[in-house]
């Protein structure tokens, strides 16, 4: 059982408290904290949290609590993982861990400085769908990766912080990308080094100083590719798809928007719908359960099951600060206009996954390029010929 304290009475403030406090019930928010006394208190009494306080550092210390949670302004991320680090305790950062790779290795070497227990909400990475998918894909059923893309768009988010760059660190990219770089390397193999990125972004509708449109591409040293769209642009709702191939199959999700439940109404259903749903009338596509949906009950449970193990989460500060390293890339790029290394000074994952194209034997003289049966009901066989690497029709 954990007391946590909660930095945050925001959207995800509420999110967070509504998971924990609804599936692994033995875990309190015991301690809430909001810059405005007044929110803290009146988010204390909904969300059945025993204390509140405008204090950061007394929210961070309070003697009752194990575990502090971060879901405050990307920018004050640093300031409350360091001070929960000093406090001696196991700290939970949402996304993005922090608005760059250098503060985000600090956070990280402070945390296993303070040997506290670490982990980076990317929900994301949890839902179910999502976990069926890496399963499958780490077990081969799709061969080796070759691309992976990761969308999310919606109209743009709910808090004036988002929108300045002093306090995000970024627009649509920061905001959203980093989900869907985290999902493309979740499903590429964490293993595998990214290693450069090509990345266009820019804004194209509303009156800010951060991108609200991205597209970038990331290529990793197995040849795989993973493509990630993020943009504050796009009108209808929030728009969550990912897919994967490698060379024996595909995998296609959708998180939000048509996953099944679609609704239609003329007088509409009075108020809140979905996250982002832009009204309450016509075709509507409503989410059975949405903190589970969006991943935040498996999150909790491998975060707080891995804190009681002794073990580290699906997700570490490590992949948060590797998520800032190939999004700094990625704002390099968008100014040079070409692919652009991704620094990591700290790499721990695997070296020389070299790109293999295969060959497939068909026989003794011949490789296998591609098989089809055609409308006729024959088959057409592409082959390579060994000796002179012509390439060759075989009909039967
Ligand atoms: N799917 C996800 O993982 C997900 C979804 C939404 C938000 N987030 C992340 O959670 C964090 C908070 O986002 P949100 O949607 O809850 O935002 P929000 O605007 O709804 O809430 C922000 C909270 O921070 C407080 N705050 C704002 N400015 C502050 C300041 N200068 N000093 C102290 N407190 C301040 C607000 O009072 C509020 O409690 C962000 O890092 C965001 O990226 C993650």
């Amino acid at each position: 059982m954990h007391n946590i304290t909660m930095l945050g009475t925001g959207l995800i403030g509420m999110f967070y408290t509504q998971t924990l406090h609804a599936n692994r019930s033995r875990d309190k928010v015991h301690v809430i904290y909001s810059r405005s006394e007044q929110k803290a208190q009146e988010s204390a009494k909904a969300w059945g949290v025993e204390k509140w306080t405008a204090d950061l550092d007394a929210a961070i210390n309070d003697p009752d609590t194990d575990v502090v949670i971060i879901g405050l302004p990307n920018a004050l991320h640093k300031e409350a993982v360091l001070k929960t680090a000093r406090a001696g305790k196991s700290v939970l950062c949402t996304k993005p861990l922090a608005t760059n790779a250098t503060d985000a290795l600090e956070m990280l070497r402070a945390v296993e400085k303070a040997g506290v227990f670490h982990g980076y909400l990317e929900d994301l990475n949890y839902t179910p769908k999502m976990l069926k998918t890496i399963d499958s894909v780490r077990k081969g059923a799709i061969g080796k990766v070759l691309w992976t893309r990761s969308r999310e768009t919606h109209p743009g988010p709910h808090s004036a912080w988002f929108w300045d760059k002093e306090s995000s660190g970024g627009g649509a990219l920061v905001d959203m990308g980093c989900h869907c770089i985290e999902i493309s390397r979740a499903l590429v193999g964490k293993d595998v080094r990214p290693m450069e990125v090509v990345c266009w972004a820019d804004t194209q509708v509303h009156p800010i100083d951060v991108e609200d449109s991205t597209i970038g591409l990331i290529r990793y040293e197995s040849g795989a590719v993973g493509q990630f769209e993020a943009s504050w642009c796009f009108r209808g709702g929030m728009d969550l798809r990912d897919e994967v191939s490698g060379t024996e199959g595909t995998v296609w999700l959708n998180h939000w928007l048509r996953t099944g439940f679609e609704m239609f109404t003329n007088v509409g259903q009075q108020g809140y719908v979905a996250e982002k749903a832009e009204g309450d009338k016509g075709w509507l596509f409503p989410v059975g359960d949405e903190v589970a949906e969006l991943g935040y009950v498996h999150m909790f449970t491998d975060m707080l099951d891995s804190l009681d193990e002794g073990r580290q989460p699906m997700e570490t500060f490590y992949d948060g600060y590797v998520v800032n390293a190939i999004m700094d890339a990625c704002y390099r790029s968008v100014a040079s206009k070409r692919w652009e290394p991704i620094g990591l000074e700290e790499w721990r994952g695997g070296e020389g996954a070299g790109v293999d194209v295969g060959s497939t034997e068909y026989d003794d003289k011949h490789y296998l390029i591609k098989e089809e049966t055609m409308p006729d009901g024959k088959t057409k066989l592409i082959l390579k010929e060994k000796d002179s690497g012509r390439i060759v029709e075989l009909i039967k």
